[in-house]
């Protein structure tokens, strides 16, 4: 019995080759087992070692392996092949990033944003590293836990509107990792000063794609609401904290 194949449509982009991204058609076997990212790995090893694309951990952890998957954004480590029928499946570069080539995109930017919103605990009268152990409750874990378990993979800016059309924009991962330590009892800051203007929260109009992308179940959108809460009172009462 002849095992049965999906059609990967693969986004190709060879800078000085190619004058823009085309569609590359790649016949892979579609097992139950395979992501789309086990597809690409085919295509690699045995049918064109030239195509590029980002893995590492292929479980959902390193946040690496974002792609475009039929128009949305998906890692393609978690994404089944059975998921698109008979085919055929489209795998583009993530939207609104640079193309590096093929389904490589530029993370400069995204990573630049992240270190803008000092991601690491602030004590007045203390420069890191810190040495002090500060101990802390279950329940002051729980206020910050959910926004760190965001593993970078840059889903939520590729289906983000505002961030499409508008790179300026602080983005929902950002936003999120700055209430992470925010919200952390150990944390004395509140990264008003990148939060509280129109290119970082106010410039969000909550889509609420952000939240809907996220493989994690983050809620960035949800961190950026309860900080336009913060910012807003900030503004009335400048002494208020969070
Ligand atoms: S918030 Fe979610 S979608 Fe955005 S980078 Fe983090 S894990 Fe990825
Ligand atoms: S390869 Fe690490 S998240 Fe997919």
């Amino acid at each position: 019995m002849t095992e049965e194949s999906i059609r990967l449509e693969v986004a190709r982009y060879r800078p000085g080759q190619d004058e823009e991204p085309v569609l590359v058609p790649y016949e892979v076997p579609l097992r139950p087992d395979w992501a789309v990212l086990d597809g690409l790995a085919y295509v690699k090893d045995r049918l064109d070692g030239t195509l590029s694309f980002r893995w590492s951990c292929r479980m959902g952890i390193c946040g690496s392996c974002g792609m475009t998957v039929n128009g949305e954004p998906r890692l393609t480590c978690g994404t089944f092949l059975t998921e698109y029928g008979t085919g055929p499946v489209r795998v583009e570069p993530l939207k609104g990033f640079p193309v590096i080539r093929d389904l490589v995109v530029d993370i400069e930017d995204f990573l630049a944003k992240l270190s803008s919103v000092r991601p690491w605990l602030v004590r007045e009268g203390e420069e890191p590293p810190l040495t002090t152990e500060y101990a802390q409750t279950p329940a002051q874990l729980d206020a910050y836990k959910q926004y760190s378990m965001c593993v970078n993979c840059m889903l939520c800016y590729s289906a983000c509107p505002v961030y499409v059309l508008d790179p300026d924009f602080l983005g929902p991962a950002a936003i999120a990792l700055a209430q992470r330590y925010n919200l952390d009892s150990r944390d004395m800051d509140d990264r008003f000063d990148v939060l509280g203007h129109e290119d970082a929260v106010w410039g969000c109009t909550f889509v609420g794609e952000c939240t809907n992308a996220c493989p994690k179940h983050v809620d960035p959108a949800e961190a950026i609401q309860r900080y336009k809460l913060t910012a807003a009172l900030r503004s009335v009462l400048p002494w208020s904290r969070r």
